[in-house]
């Protein structure tokens, strides 16, 4: 699938085999998730583009390339996305933050929207939105229709664990984006949840239950 991007590292694996352990504790997880995003942001943002500034050396004075244009955009979908954001940060420390606010019906599985704040101007910045799980896509797909509906023009989706049926939605709904995937697992359960996949990444990354 075009923009359909199964990240491959053999570091990133590891992680994703840790966090995935039921033994692994709160800390434990949130540090994963943070060091895990850091490794798919520096993948994805391979495509960042660049321009040469003129920079002095101790040597001599020489053209070399920053990262150009508008600050990058971060939007983590509440609230397990949270846990991604500072590995971004990490890498783009001047990258702005948005939020969107989102919660799966228990029952129906479908999302329903409580906030969204983004920065402006949304339309000229690359917009990497975060969220460890795409699991039935509702939410992926939701998130990106309301940046969509807000200006958002370069987007860029990262999750850690994907389930083939949400990548297939989130694809279909928005071809024009790139999804970039730690892991793509079997299957959903009966309970939208992914097989094998981690449980519930709010609750591990949160220690709610
Ligand atoms: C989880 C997860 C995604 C969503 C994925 O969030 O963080 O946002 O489910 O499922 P989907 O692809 O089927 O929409 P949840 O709704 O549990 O909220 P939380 O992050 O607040 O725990
Ligand atoms: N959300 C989660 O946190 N885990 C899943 O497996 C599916 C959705």
């Amino acid at each position: 699938m075009d923009n359909v991007v199964i990240l491959e590292h053999p570091l990133l694996k590891h992680k994703i085999t840790k966090l995935r352990d039921i033994h692994t504790g709160t800390n434990e997880f949130r540090a994963l998730v943070s060091e895990i995003a850091m490794l798919e942001g520096y993948e994805a943002l391979r495509d960042l583009p660049l321009e040469d500034v003129e920079v002095e050396t101790p040597i001599e004075t020489c053209m070399s390339p920053v990262i150009a244009g508008k600050k990058l955009a971060v939007v983590p979908i509440l609230r397990a996305g949270l846990g991604m954001v500072d590995g971004i940060l990490k890498l783009v420390p001047t990258a702005k933050v948005g939020h969107i606010g989102l919660y799966r019906d228990p029952e129906t599985h479908e999302p329903h929207e409580y906030y969204c704040k983004l920065p402006s101007p949304i339309e000229l910045r690359t917009i990497v939105v975060v969220d460890p799980m795409l699991a039935t896509g509702g939410s992926g797909v939701a998130a990106v229709d309301f940046i969509k509906q807000h200006g958002g023009k370069k987007i860029k989706f990262m999750c850690i664990i994907a389930a083939p049926e949400g990548v297939k939605r989130l694809h279909e709904a928005h071809p024009d984006i790139q999804i970039y995937i730690g892991n793509l697992d079997r299957e959903l359960n009966e309970h939208a949840y992914i097989c094998p996949g981690l449980g519930d990444a709010g609750d591990r990354i949160f220690g709610t239950k």
